[in-house]
């Protein structure tokens, strides 16, 4: 049995087969109708979703499956203080595979040890959000041809940015990547990751304040919000949150194959007069997203169609 806490418990291989599975599903969904014919997931939200979770229900019934679970704790026995690790317990006796989200780092793991079905992570705290990467990779692959010999500029709240982790360390991976991080001193990324990227020795990284400075020169721009919900307090995040807002003027800056991407909700940092922009693939990046987890629900079923 297997589950998904980071991007690397899958190998490059198993990134490339899943993203072509994916591919495959979307261009005939149809044959894929009734793969999960019997089976049961388990949608664990303790933290709010609106893509995360649906796209997890809507792969699994266009699977042919059912789905169970709750959208927020205090529906669930969380509320009456029961722990993650029985919870878990009671789910593996009703259903086959289950996403958690939690707002605690490290609480989807706890599920895995205690589990008797596969635990997909689906998004703890600041820290990892996998599926959303699998989301990213797919959506890069399919605009740019590949995930090698880029440079991808992240944007806005790389500190508590769990989506931005996550795509750091699956893009680490592919060949002469080169990032550049693109936020204010407070939202920089954490020691843990710049530890990370200074390990490796074949990938180049700047840091930067300023969007307009970074624009030219990127492949893929990965804009993000500033989490209200990640801030202590209220000032803080007033100051912050609309410190970038990419907006049709800026990206005249950019070049014309230049690709937007966010895992999305945005609130004001992208403009809505770019989302007209044939450069801005955000919403395909979240129908993408249902299809790899799609993709994603059959392999760790060890379903083959
Ligand atoms: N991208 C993402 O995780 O969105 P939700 O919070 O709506 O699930």
């Amino acid at each position: 049995m297997r589950h998904l806490m980071t991007p690397l418990d899958l190998s490059v291989e198993e990134l490339d087969k899943l993203m072509k599975k994916a591919e495959e599903i979307k261009a005939d969904p149809d044959k894929y109708a009734h793969a999960c014919d019997g089976k049961i997931l388990a949608a664990l939200f303790y933290e709010p979703s609106t893509r995360t979770r649906l796209s997890f229900e809507a792969a699994m019934l266009h699977l042919g499956g059912k789905t169970i679970g709750f959208a927020d704790a205090t529906s669930s026995s969380a509320a009456k203080g029961e722990s993650v690790a029985d919870t878990i317990r009671v789910v593996s006796c009703f259903a086959d595979i289950a996403a958690m989200r939690h707002f605690k780092e490290g609480a989807p793991m706890v599920a895995a040890q205690f589990s008797g079905i596969p635990v997909i992570n689906a998004g703890d705290g600041g820290h990892q959000h996998p599926t959303q990467t699998l989301t990213d990779l797919m959506t890069i692959k399919s605009s740019k041809g590949k995930l090698s010999s880029m440079k991808i500029g992240m944007c806005g709240d790389l500190k508590f940015g769990r989506t931005v982790h996550s795509l750091i360390r699956a893009l680490l991976r592919y060949e002469d990547i080169s990032f550049v991080f693109i936020s204010p001193d407070e939202l920089k990324l954490p020691d843990y990751m710049i530890e990370e990227l200074n390990a490796r020795s074949d990938v180049s990284y700047k840091e930067v304040t300023r969007l307009e400075d970074a624009l030219p020169e990127l492949d893929v721009l990965y804009m993000t919000r500033v989490q209200k919900e990640r801030f202590f307090n209220e000032e803080d995040y007033v100051r912050l949150k609309d410190y970038y807002i990419l907006d049709s003027r800026k990206m005249e800056l950019a070049s014309s194959d230049m690709i937007v991407l966010h895992p999305l909700p945005r609130v004001n940092e992208i403009s809505v007069e770019v989302d007209k922009d044939p450069r801005a693939k955000y919403f395909e990046q979240v129908l993408n997203g249902m299809y790899i987890r799609m993709a994603l629900i059959l392999m760790l079923l060890g379903i083959e169609v």
